[in-house]
């Protein structure tokens, strides 16, 4: 991959079809079939230090923090490890309780963003083991890190992080399955993930032809006043991302909640002027998720949903391929880029370099 338009009008477009190759270079030589596990050279921790992490804190900012929040959930299901994500830029202010049982991860696409570096070095000083998940090679965060996994995405150089965000869960479900697996994840769970995690970049590629049929939905969506973005557990950072990915490059007003979440407030918000999208996957949460459209139509919004099977009261369904539960979020949010870039599209933004954005915010 270069910096090349690569006949592509702007370098999200280009970006975004990069990604089923972007993930299976993160998936290269990485996979251990014979133990149904990963190998991750640069970690620097080994299978007796794994086992004794009690809990896992992950930080960065906006769509890195996203990917972190699909990195949390993957290490609790496969791990059975405690997982949560914070903004980087909310926890270097607020003197959090540094704890030697728990491993910290910095998340960055660039590795130059201040508010997570800042606080990898307030972890460093006050004694933590620090890792980073991060796509450019040799950059600041990477260096202070004690170790981590690089993301391999290539060089992404729109604004907007599209396929950064995608490889950076794929990354992370790596990081999953390696701990996973010297804990108590079965070997049939390791094959398990594996195969899910081959299937991807077809999958994505799958995704991608369908392109023409969001173009269509972009230009019906790309009006609304406003736009709730609602997903639940795995969902709901599929939600944030796709929310943040609209108002970024359309400025489009959005807001995503968990779907759970709509009834103590939001649902005064919708109205046939603002729409939905829901993340409706497959999973063992469907049917209170079917219960959130039923609410939603209630109050005559649009839907738009996302998920595996075409949803009867939604307006509008995007079918996506099925993958493991577990790595589902990976695939769900990628037609949510191309439904953003379409919108800003149709309203003439400048998509590659959004209004008051940079590519990376290295001031505080
Ligand atoms: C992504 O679309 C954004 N432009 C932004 O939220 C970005 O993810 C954030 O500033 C963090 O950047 P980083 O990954 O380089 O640290």
């Amino acid at each position: 991959e270069s910096y090349d338009m690569d006949g592509h009008d702007t370098y999200m477009h280009k970006e975004i079809c990069e990604q089923a190759d972007a993930v299976d270079r993160v998936l290269r030589g990485r996979i251990d079939d014979r133990f149904a596990t990963v190998h991750l050279g640069g970690l620097g921790i080994d299978a007796r230090e794994a086992r004794a992490v009690r809990r896992v804190k992950i930080l960065g900012c906006g769509s890195a923090y996203h990917a972190g929040q699909i990195g949390a959930q993957l290490i609790e299901e496969l791990a059975r490890i405690p997982a949560d994500a914070e903004p980087a830029s909310e926890f270097r202010y607020r003197n959090a309780v540094v704890d030697p049982d728990t491993l910290y991860i910095a998340v960055s696409q660039s590795g130059e963003t201040y508010d997570t570096l800042a606080a990898v070095q307030e972890l460093k000083r006050k004694g933590a083991r620090v890792l980073g998940v991060v796509n450019v090679v040799g950059s600041a965060i990477a260096r202070e890190t004690d170790g981590g996994v690089y993301v391999h995405a290539g060089p992404e150089v729109c604004v907007v992080s599209t396929k950064c965000f995608t490889n950076t869960a794929v990354a992370f479900a790596l990081l999953a399955l390696h701990l996973g697996r010297v804990r108590d994840l079965s070997v049939a769970d390791g094959k398990r993930i594996i195969a899910g995690l081959r299937r991807l970049p077809e999958q994505i590629a799958e995704i991608l032809r369908g392109e023409e049929e969001i173009e269509k939905l972009a230009g019906a969506y790309a009006n609304a006043r406003s736009m709730m973005f609602v997903g639940r557990v795995r969902g709901y950072p599929v939600a944030r991302e796709a929310s943040l990915k609209l108002k970024e490059v359309s400025y489009v007003h959005a807001e995503a909640y968990p779907a759970s979440e709509l009834k103590h407030g939001p649902l005064a918000l919708i109205e046939p002027e603002v729409p939905s999208v829901a993340i409706v996957p497959d999973d063992e949460l469907l049917e209170k998720n079917r219960a959130t459209l039923e609410e939603i139509k209630a109050r005559s919004g649009r839907i738009l949903a996302v998920g595996h099977q075409p949803q009867d009261v939604a307006d509008h369904t995007i079918v996506v391929p099925r993958n493991e539960p577990e790595l589902d979020p990976i695939l769900l949010g990628i037609p949510l880029q191309l439904l953003a870039y379409h919108a800003a599209l149709a309203l003439g933004r400048d998509i590659d370099k959004p209004r008051n954005l940079a590519k990376s915010v290295t001031v505080e």
